[in-house]
C-alpha cells in the first residue's frame, strides 16, 4: 500500500513541504488547514501538476481530520510566523495552544504516525506535541537541525567557492541564538575546516547562520522562511518514509544523553521508520559540550514559560467559572423571590 503524508498548516512552509512531498512520488499526501478552500485549492493546482511531473501521487486538501486518517508521517506547521524584530519565543504563547489541538486531533486520527513538528518556536512546541501526542518520544521529533545546518553549510561552501555537498557540518542546540554549530565536525571533503578558514572568518560565518532565520524574516518583512526549512523537513520524511537510517540533526527529547535529561534539544540522531532509533552521543570539546548545555537551560527557560503560561490560564479559566456559577446562583435567587412574591400577591 502507498505511504500517506499529511502536512498539517498550508502556509508557506506547509504548501512548499507538500509541493517536494508530491514531486517524491512515494508517497499520498494530505494538506490541512483551518481557512476554507485554501488547502484544497493548493492540493488541487499540486494534482494538476502532477501529470507533467510525472507522479501519480493522490493529493488531497482538507479542514478536517478524516481524510488524514492512518498517515504514516504527521508534520506539524500550524502556527502564526515570526515578524521582522519578533524572535521565535515571541511566538509561544499563541503557538502553544494551536500546535496541542492539531496535534491531538492528528494523532487521534494517525495513532501509528512519526509527528515532525516545525512551529516555533521548535524546541518548546516539540514538548507541547509530546505531551498532546501521548506518542512514545522517538515518534514526535522537531525539525530544526538540518535547517541549521544547511544555511552553515551554504555559506562555507559559499565562502571556499566549493559544492555545497562536499561541506559536512552539525549545527546542534535549540533552535534560536544559542545554536550550537561544531566547528569539530566541520570539514570540506574530509578536510578539517579550520584547515580552510581563519577562526575569524568561521565566527563571522557562525554568526550569521545563527541569526539566519531572522536575516530571511527581515528581507521578506511578512513572513519567515520556507524554500530551506520544507527542503529540510522532506530530508527527515524520506529517512523515515524510506527506513533510510541516515544520521540527521533533529531535536529529539534526551533522556540523559549530553548531561541533559528531560528537554527536546538539537542532536545527531539515526532516524528511519521507527522515527528516531538512536540518539548518536557524539564527543564534543568542553566548549561545545558547554554551549550545549547552555542551548538546553534556554529551552528549559521556554518550558517553564510555558508551565507559567498554562497555570495562569487554568487560574483565568477557573475564575470565570466562579463568577458564572455566582451569577447563575444570583439568577435563581431571584427567580425564586419573583416566585414567591407572585404567590404571595395571589393569595391576598
Ligand atoms: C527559520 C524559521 C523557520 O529558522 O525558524 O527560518
Amino acid at each position: 500500500m502507498r505511504k500517506k503524508v499529511t502536512v498539517i498548516g498550508a502556509g508557506n512552509v506547509g504548501a512548499t513541504t507538500a509541493h517536494r512531498l508530491a514531486e517524491r512520488g512515494y508517497a499520498d499526501i494530505v494538506l490541512l488547514d483551518i481557512v476554507k478552500g485554501m488547502p484544497q485549492g493548493k492540493a488541487l493546482d499540486l494534482f494538476e501538476a502532477s501529470p507533467v511531473v510525472g507522479v501519480d501521487a493522490k493529493i488531497t486538501g482538507t479542514n478536517s481530520y478524516g481524510p488524514t486518517r492512518n498517515s504514516d508521517v504527521v508534520v506539524i506547521t500550524s502556527g502564526i510566523a515570526r515578524r521582522p524584530g519578533m524572535s521565535r519565543d515571541d511566538l509561544l504563547a499563541t503557538n502553544m495552544s494551536i500546535v496541542k489541538d492539531v496535534t491531538a486531533q492528528a494523532v487521534k486520527a494517525s495513532p501509528k504516525a512519526v509527528v515532525i513538528v516545525v512551529s516555533n518556536p521548535l524546541d518548546a512546541m516539540c514538548h507541547v506535541a509530546f505531551e498532546a501526542a501521548k506518542l512514545p518520544a522517538k515518534r514526535v521529533i522537531g525539525m530544526a537541525g538540518i535547517l541549521d545546518t544547511a544555511r552553515y553549510r551554504s555559506f562555507i561552501a559559499e565562502e571556499l567557492n566549493v559544492s555545497v555537498r562536499d561541506v559536512n557540518a552539525y549545527v546542534l542546540g535549540g533552535h534560536g541564538d544559542t545554536m550550537v554549530p561544531l566547528a569539530s565536525y566541520t570539514t570540506v571533503a574530509g578536510i578539517p575546516i579550520q584547515e580552510l578558514l581563519p577562526k575569524k572568518r568561521l565566527d563571522e560565518i557562525i554568526d550569521r547562520t545563527r541569526k539566519g532565520g531572522a536575516e530571511i524574516v527581515g528581507l521578506l518583512k511578512t513572513g519567515s522562511a520556507f524554500y530551506a526549512p520544507s527542503a529540510a523537513v522532506v530530508e527527515m520524511v524520506d529517512a523515515i518514509v524510506l527506513d533510510q537510517k541516515r544520521i540527521l540533526p533533529c531535536a529529539a527529547l534526551l533522556t540523559g544523553q549530553f548531561g541533559i535529561k528531560n528537554l527536546y534539544v538539537g542532536v545527531p540522531v539515526k532516524l528511519g521508520a521507527g522515527g528516531v532509533e538512536q540518539v548518536m552521543e557524539i564527543k564534543l570539546t568542553p566548549d561545545e559540550r558547554s554551549a550545549l548545555r547552555s542551548s538546553a537551560r534556554s529551552v528549559k527557560g521556554l518550558v517553564t514559560d510555558m508551565a507559567r503560561i498554562n497555570k495562569a490560564k487554568a487560574a483565568q479559566a477557573s475564575k470565570a467559572a466562579s463568577a458564572a456559577k455566582r451569577a447563575a446562583k444570583r439568577t435563581a435567587q431571584k427567580t425564586t423571590a419573583k416566585k414567591t412574591a407572585r404567590k404571595s400577591a395571589a393569595k391576598k
